[in-house]
């Protein structure tokens, strides 16, 4: 006879957490899906392209050689950081020193949520975006650490008010973590704003963690600037890289830091206990797409580019209030009057069969916001804008 297994509750640091805003949404979601429903998915970040082939290459020949097969160094190939060296100086022009300056991460998303276990005593205060990338909250309370909400308004171009933070916040405060090109907002950061940033964390004593995912996927020739390029930003700032959304490889798991070097020195002690390295074939395939794959995003932003204008120009003629995003493949959009963000993308769901973002999910001040995601193809949205359209016709349509 088998023992019964004994129940096990979370720990106080899971229930910390706040519940997960999109669960009857994947809920219902998943029950469309099993009826057959004919489904447009606009709510995932992840890029519906396929990794570009010379990095499969660079993979499949990397993963032939028994060299690659061991446990990688914990700080990453030098081959490897020495290509993210070369990447980060043409693109944005900053010097960065390869041993200390830079750390390969299994994807940006877990070198930001282990960042505060470095750096945070339990009570210090982390200064966090809202709406926001979930992990800099989660971060922040697995290291016992205390979120302070940062409100994003469209008033103020979804940046921070920095002089709206609560002055006992800020004394306990030690990190401040921004997002631009944002993650909901899809908002750029001007160089000026950078500057404000490294200005106001030397004279607060905070280290910025400023999430550059995005800072590749951008349109009419504009390109975000890195907060490195700010005079003295090493001093107070690391900066999150990721190949996920460049080069289609989110399931690849790699990115990187640069940046502060105590702050990467730190994280990179923090993942010395956790982890151990990445896997080599995937570096090395990291490496090339870093020297060789201009060309192949550019060819990725054209695209985006496309679904971009026939959603907004879409959107537009049927009356919708849009802002044409510059960066990233997000467009964050006002819900119609009457409706909250959950009751609207449930309306999206159950009247239309699309799948949409709720605002709320990404923090207090979402609410009022939807997201659509440009990672399906041209035909899709084409498709979405017809059944919008239809709706909009119907008696009891969003906007009644
Ligand atoms: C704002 C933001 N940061 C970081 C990430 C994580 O990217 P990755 O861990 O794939 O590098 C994402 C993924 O969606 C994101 O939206």
């Amino acid at each position: 006879m088998f023992r019964k297994i004994f129940a096990l509750t979370p720990s106080d640091r899971l229930k910390q957490l706040p519940p997960y805003l999109f669960a009857e949404i994947d809920r219902r979601k998943r029950e469309c899906l099993a009826k057959g429903k004919d489904l447009i998915d606009l709510g995932v970040g992840d890029p519906d392209l396929p990794t570009p082939g010379f990095i499969i290459d660079a993979l499949t020949e990397a993963v032939r050689d028994p060299k690659n097969h061991r446990y990688a160094l914990d700080e990453g190939m030098p081959a490897f950081r020495e290509s993210i060296q070369r990447w980060f100086k043409k693109r944005f022009g900053v010097d960065l020193d390869k041993d200390k300056e830079i750390l390969p991460l299994i994807g940006s998303k877990e070198g930001i949520a282990h960042l505060p276990l470095a750096v945070l005593n339990p009570g210090d205060v982390c200064l966090i975006p809202d709406p926001g990338y979930p992990p800099y909250r989660s971060g922040t309370l697995f290291a016992g650490g205390i979120p302070y909400f940062m409100p994003l308004l469209e008033d103020n171009g979804f940046l921070p008010d920095f002089s709206a933070v609560d002055a006992k916040a800020l004394k306990k405060a030690k990190i401040l973590y921004l997002n631009y090109p944002n993650n909901p907002t899809a908002a750029v950061a001007s160089k000026a704003f950078f500057t404000k940033a490294v200005d106001f964390a030397y004279a607060h004593r905070l280290l910025i963690v400023q999430d550059a995912s995005y800072s590749e996927i951008s349109f009419d020739g504009y390109e975000a600037p890195s907060i490195l390029e700010i005079p003295d930003a090493k001093g107070v700032a690391i900066e999150f890289h990721s190949l996920s959304k460049t080069y289609n490889m989110t399931g690849w798991r790699v990115g990187f830091a640069v940046g502060h070097r105590d702050a990467i020195s730190l994280l990179s002690k923090v993942k010395t206990n956790i982890d151990s390295g990445i896997f080599q074939a995937i570096q090395l395939a990291g490496k090339r797409a870093l020297d060789e794959g201009k060309k192949a995003y550019e060819e990725n932003l054209k695209i985006y580019q496309r679904r971009r204008d026939l959603l907004v120009d879409g959107l537009k003629k049927l009356g919708w209030e849009v802002r044409c995003p510059q960066a990233t493949f997000y467009c964050w959009i006002p819900v119609p009057p009457g409706s909250t963000s959950t009751e609207f993308a449930m309306k999206c769901l159950d009247q239309m069969n699309l799948v949409v973002t709720p605002g709320n999910g990404f923090g207090a001040n979402g609410e009022g916001y939807f997201r659509i995601s440009l990672t399906v193809p041209e035909n899709r949205i084409q498709e979405a804008l017809r059944r919008i359209e239809a709706l909009h016709q119907h008696p009891h349509t969003a906007r009644s």
